[in-house]
């Protein structure tokens, strides 16, 4: 089955990006040139209006949308979709001086001046009303127009407001979570310290402790992003109910859970800025945990297409260097995202302002204003290359293989102190056991803990520290019916309140999944690691010594076999990665936390025993990925390049159509440094 378009009877690629007329109104021939350039730079789709509530109601109540108008009907004859924004990202100062209530609390109890941006609280029954008026007018103005394609709904929702409403509104979702201070006096283990309350009322999140507030905070300022959110579509699902709906994500940005928030729109967006140096010894490794998030995208919503809503076309002006982005590097980023299933990629930014902090920020036009940029042919080119590849509207990526990532496991193990103390830890190890996959051309799905993933045939769970409820029982059936689990260090630790299971580790009843008892663990310093020797080497591929990095759990085996054993310290002899047979699957558990040397063999070993699929058969040069799109017809593999040296990729027997070249493809590609092969056949 293909997949449904991300805009109804849209037939190409989406091509495109954020589009400011609102600062360019006293310049009509810079407008009427951007016309021309962005017909000429191939791009087919623009988003509008993001930040420009000040140029739709200038003074409170006072309308004004002729701009908008003139610049939709322009951009639609001209046969452009429009991605409208909802203009809530950036609110006018007029408002923040009539009602300071719009405007966040810091933590300290400070009511933030007007500023910024992302920076107003979501309680606010006046920001609701007013965030409903204008959405309501552009719903009303704009339903039915041609050009409208998308709702792009407020920008990069984030961060949390600590005022008098919002303080409220978390009591009152603790009541209806708990019902009573006993149960959530219990639920936060509120006697240490003296931390318990007797009334709801009583409770106030800037204190900061306990720690199960802090999980309940996150939890709740969640659902109020998600409350808000859900408020701001009202309007445009009433009025315009065939216009999808989205919001753009930021990455695995810590604060929000976009796993939940996806449920609530009808496509999933990214933005990325991985800000790939050419020049950087380990330019693989970013790549591969860029990968990991589009997979992460990707398998959010897997009856329906995501895209890139926002990328650089070149430098970005935060970043210290401002590098700029070498040849070839920015189409191969961009078919890094299709390579995973995105239809489309957007830019930050068409045109560079003329003044405000982003106006040296990389844009499709340059201040020149004129087509004879590097960049501006970098986009001509690629959008040549996108026509090529309409052929992968429809397809998508099928994974045999899911991992988990879960927002709430991540916050449990960070919010906790201890044991975890290394910086980033959940998500350097999630990316450290997908890098094996992604250099093999490993398809894999990344998965939240709710999600469903009894029908794959590797289940691998990094670090999955608090259990939400049913998570172990499903883990259990998943293994019991024939599944693969591989389990790490830090696994079922704590329940969904972040308090230790009892009766040991690991928890909820995965000891006896995994056939082990985990006593104690051993932190280790970023500079030290720990000898671990394989118990039949070559067995996975395991080599005769490996070696344990910042974790090392101390086990003692319940039916479970030791792989590898540690081979020095005051627990050498005990299992550092072990094998347990249960049901008709089989569970792993890594106590260590192997070198990148040890996983990688680990993993390749298991790859070749489950004779997973790979996108391509053969050995992948290092620095080298292939990914897989496909439709009932064909495959499309793409190769992608992160090294700065051309590199071969041997195709077995395979006959394919280098789809960007047009020609027969067979034997052995060389691809060019940071370059990329999309290759075609049929099934
Ligand atoms: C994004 C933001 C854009 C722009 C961009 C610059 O986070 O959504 O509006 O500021 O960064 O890189």
């Amino acid at each position: 089955m293909s997949l449904p378009r991300i805009l109804h009877g849209f037939d190409r690629l989406l091509h495109g990006g954020d589009y400011n007329p609102d600062q360019w109104q006293r310049y009509p021939e810079v407008l009427a040139e951007d016309a021309r350039l962005i017909e000429l730079a191939g791009l087919n789709v623009v988003a509008l209006g993001i930040f420009a509530w000040t140029s739709y109601e200038k003074r409170e109540g006072v309308f004004e949308f002729g701009w908008l108008d003139r610049a939709m009907d322009s951009l639609g004859r001209a046969g452009k979709k429009v991605i409208l924004s909802t203009p809530s990202g950036a609110k006018p100062v007029w408002m923040s001086l009539a009602y300071p209530e719009i405007r966040r609390v810091t933590r300290e109890g400070l009511r933030e001046p007007h500023t910024g941006r992302h920076n107003h609280c979501w309680s606010s029954p006046v920001f609701r009303a007013k965030v409903a008026l204008i959405n309501r007018k552009l719903a009303e103005r704009y339903a039915g127009h041609p050009a409208l394609a998308m709702w792009h709904v407020s920008n990069e929702y984030a961060g949390k407001c600590y005022c008098e409403l919002c303080r409220t509104e978390f009591q009152r979702f603790l009541q209806r979570k708990y019902g009573s201070v006993e149960a959530l006096n219990h639920a936060w283990w509120a006697d240490f310290w003296s931390y318990g309350v007797s009334e709801f009322s009583e409770i106030d999140p800037r204190g900061g402790l306990p720690e199960g507030m802090q999980l309940d905070h996150h939890r709740f300022n969640n659902q109020q992003l998600i409350e808000f959110m859900r408020w701001e579509m009202q309007p445009l699902r009433e009025l315009t109910p065939g216009i999808p709906c989205t919001t753009n994500f930021m990455g695995t940005h810590g604060g929000n859970d976009y796993s939940s928030i996806a449920e609530h729109v009808d496509l999933v967006a990214d933005d990325q800025y991985p800000g790939y140096d050419a020049a950087d010894p380990e330019l693989a490794r970013h790549a591969a945990a860029v990968s990991f998030k589009d997979d992460l995208y990707r398998a959010m919503k897997p009856d329906r297409p995501w895209m890139l809503m926002e990328s650089s076309p070149d430098v970005q002006n935060w970043r210290k260097p401002m590098r700029l982005k070498r040849p070839g590097l920015h189409r191969l980023e961009m078919m890094q995202a299709l390579a995973h299933g995105a239809e489309g990629t957007c830019y930050f930014q068409v045109r560079k302002g003329r003044g405000g902090s982003e106006k040296y920020h990389g844009a499709v036009i340059d201040h020149a204003g004129h087509e004879g940029t590097r960049v501006f042919r970098s986009i001509v080119e690629l959008s040549h290359d996108y026509e090529k590849l309409t052929v992968l509207l429809g397809t998508r990526v099928r994974a045999e293989v899911a991992f988990l990532y879960d927002w709430e496991a991540r916050w449990g193990f960070e919010l906790s102190s201890g044991p975890v103390n290394h910086d980033n830890a959940y998500d350097r190890v999630s990316q450290a056991h997908y890098r094996p996959f992604w250099a093999r051309g490993v398809a894999v799905d990344v998965l939240s803990s709710e999600r469903d993933f009894s029908g794959y045939r590797l289940l691998v769970t990094p670090q999955l520290f608090l259990l939400k409820p049913g998570v172990a029982e499903r883990i259990r059936e998943f293994v019991a019916a024939g599944g693969v689990w591989v389990a790490t260090h830090y696994t079922a630790y704590c329940d969904e309140f972040n308090r230790s299971f009892l009766g040991g580790l690991p928890g909820a009843g995965l000891r006896g999944v995994l056939g082990l008892w985990n006593e104690e663990v051993d932190s280790l310093h970023e500079s030290m690691r720990r000898r671990i020797t394989a118990v039949r080497p070559g067995e996975y591929d395991l080599p005769a010594e490996l070696y344990a990095e910042s974790v090392c759990e101390i086990v003692h085996l319940e039916g479970a076999r030791a792989l590898a054993v540690y081979a020095e310290d005051f627990y050498a002899g005990h299992p550092a990665l072990t094998q347990h047979a249960f049901g008709r699957g089989q569970a792993f558990y890594h106590a260590a936390r192997l070198s990148d040397l040890g996983l990688d063999a680990f993993y390749g070993g298991l790859v070749r025993e489950l004779a997973l699929e790979r996108s391509i058969d053969g050995v992948l040069p290092p620095g080298v990925t292939a990914q897989r799109r496909r439709s009932e017809q064909d495959e499309f593999v793409f190769l992608l390049n992160f090294t700065q040296h051309p590199a071969q990729v041997a195709l077995g027997a395979a006959r394919y159509d280098n789809v960007l070249e047009q020609r027969p493809e067979a034997g052995t590609v060389t691809l060019p440094a940071l370059g990329v092969c999309v290759l075609q056949r049929r099934r």
